[in-house]
């Protein structure tokens, strides 16, 4: 009886451990009983070869020479940018519309965050912005496939060749994206993923690093050995999130789980995606770090059913683009030819899209609002991620106007049917 409620009670929703199935939450349950495993897993042999095992499966489906792991984007990020020889303030040009956690590794490292405008139909980089931020001190260029679509690769690579400037690909949100048959990732001179808690797959934290050019992979690689692991207090907040997210936060959600998640963030018994001080240009003490063992065999699981949640993420995916163009009012997102697009979410555009958004929560819909800021999350300090106001005016009006709409494993046929009915009355 008690469970039919909740069914009422658990909101249609984007974030909150999207990825989650039963079997992800009753391994992490078994897990959690089993702390031998969860740094490097030495007392136990299977778990010895699981980070190769996981190194060999995303090298076969990425179709790259190395990959190295690590316990965030961020920490991948920060090792790929330590190991390139670039001097202090030389500058990596990236795009507005971003998250904070792709600015800091860079600041973190010393170097000149340089931000290029958002093309408004694809929300990747604008290619004529990003000529004119090029100086003499632009070392690198960072792409980020948003949300899922892959950025102009070759014209960015011309200009990369052109100008003698670095490719490293930011595919926190593409896992399984392609550019013309070939994967994202391998383009680069390197690229990162992540496994973070609401991306492709999840680990509740995680990232790898990947590289073609063998020089660079060994310095990664020297760069991870030299790093520890997390604490066993932090391992332990992570399994912890995808067991209370589900049975306790979710099916409570709309009386008192929203508060009851607020308040295990406040205690620290469960993680925040983004720490108070990265708001500030700041690096907290766990990154970077390797990737835990146990976290490993959470992503393994996950990596199993890639094809399956991308597959998913296709049929919704066709849903919303037949549905929305009965709509007028929403702006869909290009579907071009030349590359097979992932939709980690569907976004689309609206000039009403945050009271939208606002208006959905009430009814217990919960839409996105990426990005609802040039650097989320919203409160992040632009000034120290060294953003100028106004510089970026393109990225600036998308902040505006734009909402996503879930595409994960979780989100079934009836919740894109309510989400769309909604969507028409506004
Ligand atoms: C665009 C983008 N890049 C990089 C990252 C960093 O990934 P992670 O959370 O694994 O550090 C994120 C996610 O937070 C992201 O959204």
């Amino acid at each position: 009886m008690f469970l039919k409620h909740c069914q009422y009670l658990r909101p249609v929703s984007i974030s909150l451990s999207p990825n989650t199935e039963k079997d992800d939450i009753f391994l992490a349950l078994k897990l959690l009983f089993q702390p031998w495993k969860w740094k490097n897993g030495k007392n136990c042999a299977a778990a010895q070869k699981l980070p190769d095992l996981l190194e060999e499966k995303f090298k076969k489906y990425l179709g790259i020479k190395e990959a190295i792991f690590f316990n965030s984007g961020r920490s991948a990020f920060l090792a790929i940018l330590k190991s390139l020889d670039l001097k202090q303030g030389d500058e990596i040009l990236l795009q507005a519309f971003t998250c904070n956690a792709a600015v800091n590794p860079i600041i973190w490292a010393d170097l000149r965050p340089v931000f290029v405008d958002c093309d408004e139909k694809t929300f990747n980089i604008d290619i004529e912005d990003l000529k004119r931020k090029i100086t003499p001190r632009s070392r690198t260029v960072m792409i980020q496939h948003t949300f899922g679509l892959p950025a102009d690769i070759d014209e960015i690579l011309e200009i990369c060749r052109k100008n003698n400037l670095i490719l490293i690909e930011d595919c926190a949100h593409s896992l399984g994206a392609e550019y013309k048959g070939k994967k994202v990732g391998a383009f680069g001179r390197a690229a990162f993923f992540s496994f973070s808690r609401d991306k492709i797959i999840s680990s509740v934290y995680g990232g790898m690093a990947v590289a073609n050019d063998e020089r660079l992979a060994k310095k990664i690689k020297e760069f991870q050995e030299k790093i520890d692991y997390p604490s066993y207090f932090w391992i332990f907040q992570q399994l912890l999130h995808p067991i209370l997210m589900n049975y306790l936060i979710l099916p409570t959600y709309s009386i008192f789980g929203k508060y009851l998640l607020v308040l295990l963030q406040w205690l620290r018994i469960l993680s925040k995606a983004i720490h108070q001080k990265e708001k500030r240009g700041k690096k907290p003490g766990y990154f970077p770090k390797r990737l835990p063992n146990v976290l490993a065999i959470l992503t393994l699981n996950q990596f199993k059913k890639l094809e399956k949640f991308n597959e998913h993420r296709q049929k919704i995916t066709d849903f919303y683009y037949n549905e929305l163009k009965k709509i007028n009012s929403f702006e869909s997102p290009p579907n071009p030819k030349d590359r097979k697009q992932i939709f980690l979410r569907f976004t689309i555009k609206h000039p009403k899209a945050r009271q939208i958004i606002k208006k959905a929560w009430q009814k217990n819909i919960l839409l996105g609002d990426w990005y609802n800021s040039v650097i989320v999350p919203y409160d992040t300090e632009l000034e120290k991620m060294q953003y100028k106001p106004g510089s970026c005016p393109k990225a600036e009006k998308l902040t505006r106007e734009t909402l996503n709409l879930p595409t994960h494993i979780n989100i079934s046929k009836k919740d894109t049917q309510t989400i769309v009915n909604f969507l028409k009355l506004s």
